[in-house]
């Protein structure tokens, strides 16, 4: 545990939310954590997406776990250490499987379920520097969990016709969070993603993007290419598979001026 002139120390917890499936949330949680790790930074990453695809991404076998997300998050005897696994790419993660999936279900009679996730992680906060959390393209309680748990909302966004009607949900889910269950919560911001500069659709809409978000849409923009794939396929996040590619430099302008801003508040 980090102390400094008698200051606990606790970790800034990002959430990476977004309706729409496939907009690179999973990728970017393991990529700005293998950043932020590269910088010196202790990373803890949270999967509550039962697709698990964090877990599997950071080379943990969901099929293989005995305690899991699902047991964090119903079983009040089981706490956060209990379930944390050390990942080969020194991420530390709190990992999920399929059994997430009757979550919703398991804890329907809960007063305050919606707090779970925020007191469970609670006690590991001063060990970390930052938590990264993942969630399910849908605003389930897993996803308010993860809001709930967290001190910034970072949206991933795509830049196709319907990512706007996306923003408006997220924004929408955000004063929810912020009225009912977690006063605290910032918008740190979105940033483009799998954007393809020769595509005139995806040049307007992240102007579209950039005029309706100024401030708070990342000047860091993630291109769309194919080997990002290969690497998450593989376990490895690209920072550590292809250091030099295009997507290994664009995570790590993004995540220096995550830093710049999560620094600034
Ligand atoms: N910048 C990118 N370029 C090309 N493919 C990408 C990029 N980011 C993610 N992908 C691929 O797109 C798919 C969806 O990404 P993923 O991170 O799983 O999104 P989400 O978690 O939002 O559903 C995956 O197959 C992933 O490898
Ligand atoms: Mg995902």
């Amino acid at each position: 545990m980090r102390l400094r002139l008698f200051v606990i120390i606790m970790a800034k917890t990002i959430c990476l939310a977004q309706s729409k499936g496939g907009t690179s949330k999973t990728s970017s949680v393991l990529n700005i954590s293998a950043c932020l790790i590269q910088q010196g930074y202790k990373v803890l990453a949270i999967d509550i997406d039962m697709q698990a695809n964090l877990t599997s991404g950071l080379g943990v076998d969901p099929t293989q776990l005995e305690r899991s997300m699902y047991a964090l998050m119903t079983d009040q005897a089981t706490t956060a250490a209990d379930i944390l696994v050390h990942t080969q790419e020194e991420i530390d993660l709190l990992p999920a499987n399929l059994d997430l999936s009757i979550v919703e279900l398991a804890v329907k009679e809960i007063m305050g379920r919606e707090k779970i996730l925020a007191r469970k992680i609670r006690p590991l906060l001063p060990h970390y520097d930052f938590v990264l959390i993942d969630t399910p393209p849908s605003f389930a309680l897993t996803t308010l969990n993860a809001l709930t748990a967290a001190d910034y909302l970072l949206s991933p966004v795509q830049p196709e016709p319907f990512c706007l009607t996306g923003m408006r949900n997220l924004v929408h889910t955000y004063d929810l969070v912020r009225e009912n269950s977690n006063p605290n919560l910032e918008i740190l911001g979105i940033f483009i993603t799998m954007y393809d500069s020769r595509l005139s659709a995806h040049r307007e809409i992240a102007e579209i993007i950039r005029r309706d978000w100024g401030d708070r849409a990342f000047e860091a923009v993630i291109r769309r290419r194919s080997n990002l794939m290969d690497s998450t396929a593989e376990g490895r996040s690209i920072i550590k598979s292809r250091p030099s590619s295009d997507l290994a430099q664009d995570y790590q302008l993004l995540t220096k001026e995550i830093l710049s801003r999560v620094q600034k508040q």
